[in-house]
């Protein structure tokens, strides 16, 4: 099955399901193997990053399918992010991912929080003494230097508030094509969602289940009663209704599963039809955002002393 595509500001195409790679703990032979497997089932969009540690997995596994002629490097949609201590240099930083990957140039490059630490800080839970002082300017001048050397194809953010996009977009020469964001039937951003859709940029929804078996996330969306009525009405799955709920609202998804069986639910969540009262209901469910970041806040260092700053009150 071929995934449905949206049109990028930048002018290329992104399909909308995009398979996740982050998983704790992080075992290559798994990833290579769900990758091999997310192929076979139709997925040909991949979101990585640095931080993860699933570059080198996801990169040979593709290469892989790439030199058995399974699938062409141009039909694949990959994603990776800068991480807070790379803002120094998202050259030098891409050149990297780009070397972890084995590939020659990504599809999409995403700063992925507005936080800058210290060069040092391969760590996903930063410290207190590890911020620097956030220059957003300097990062894109330097994310749009990547554009311009073909490191890649397009260029992002990822947990941007509206307030953030709109300050980025005064300076930039390129304004962003993406902003990955967590949203799902209980976080659904509709504030942003109107800010992004106003500058031409898409909204990518990471954690689109909430993240259920993540220690961070939650099991509230798949296990919702409304979720869970909805599914049984149409004879489909509570994370079907949670990601064709997404889809409906123009936004990509990026989920993540390893276990075969899930991945093809996943990605059969296109054939669902959800109703108009359906979307209504959902519409309804009180909102809990799951990724506050607050690992990325603190009094001392870091620019955000609150979580009401790092999300400008969007939270
Ligand atoms: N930009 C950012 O800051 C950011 C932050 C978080 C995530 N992300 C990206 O977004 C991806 C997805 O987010 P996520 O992993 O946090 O959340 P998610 O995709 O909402 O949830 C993943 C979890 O749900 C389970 N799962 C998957 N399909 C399921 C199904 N059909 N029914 C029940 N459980 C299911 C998975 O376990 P199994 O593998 O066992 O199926 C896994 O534990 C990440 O992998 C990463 O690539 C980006």
């Amino acid at each position: 099955m071929r995934s449905n595509h949206v049109r990028l500001n930048c002018g290329i195409t992104m399909p909308l399901i995009g398979l996740g790679t982050y998983s704790f703990p992080n075992y290559r032979k798994t990833t290579e193997l769900a990758v091999h497997n997310a192929l076979e089932m139709g997925y040909r969009h991949f979101d990585t990053a640095k931080i993860y540690g699933s570059e080198p997995a996801l990169g040979k596994a593709l290469n892989e399918a790439i030199c058995e002629e399974e699938v062409e490097r141009e039909d694949i949609f990959l994603t990776s992010k800068l991480w807070g201590s790379d803002h120094h240099n998202p050259v030098s930083a891409l050149k990297q991912t780009l070397e972890n990957l084995g590939m020659e140039y990504l599809d999409m490059y995403l700063v992925h929080w507005p936080v800058k630490l210290k060069p040092w800080v391969n760590y996903p839970v930063p410290n207190e003494d590890d911020f620097e002082k956030l220059d957003l300017e300097t990062t894109w001048a330097g994310m749009e230097k990547c554009l311009e050397m073909g490191l890649c194809r397009c260029i992002g953010v990822s947990n941007f508030s509206s307030k953030k996009i709109e300050c980025l977009l005064d300076y930039a020469s390129t304004p962003p094509a993406v902003n990955q964001v967590e949203m799902h039937p209980m976080w659904r951003q509709g504030r942003l969602r109107k800010t992004c859709g106003d500058h031409k940029i898409h909204v990518s929804a990471y954690s689109p289940l909430g993240g259920p078996g993540n220690a961070w996330g939650s099991t509230a969306v798949v296990n919702h009663p409304i979720i869970r009525s909805i599914a049984f009405k149409h004879k489909a799955t509570p994370a079907q209704v949670a990601l064709k709920w997404g889809l409906s609202k123009g936004s990509s998804v990026i989920v993540k599963s390893f276990n075969q069986e899930r991945m093809k639910e996943n990605i059969g969540s296109f054939d669902l039809k959800l109703d108009n009262e359906d979307i209504l209901e959902i519409e309804k469910l009180e909102e809990m955002k799951i990724m506050r970041g607050e690992f990325h806040v603190n009094e001392t260092t870091s620019p955000y002393r609150t979580i009401q700053e790092l999300w400008d009150d969007e939270i």
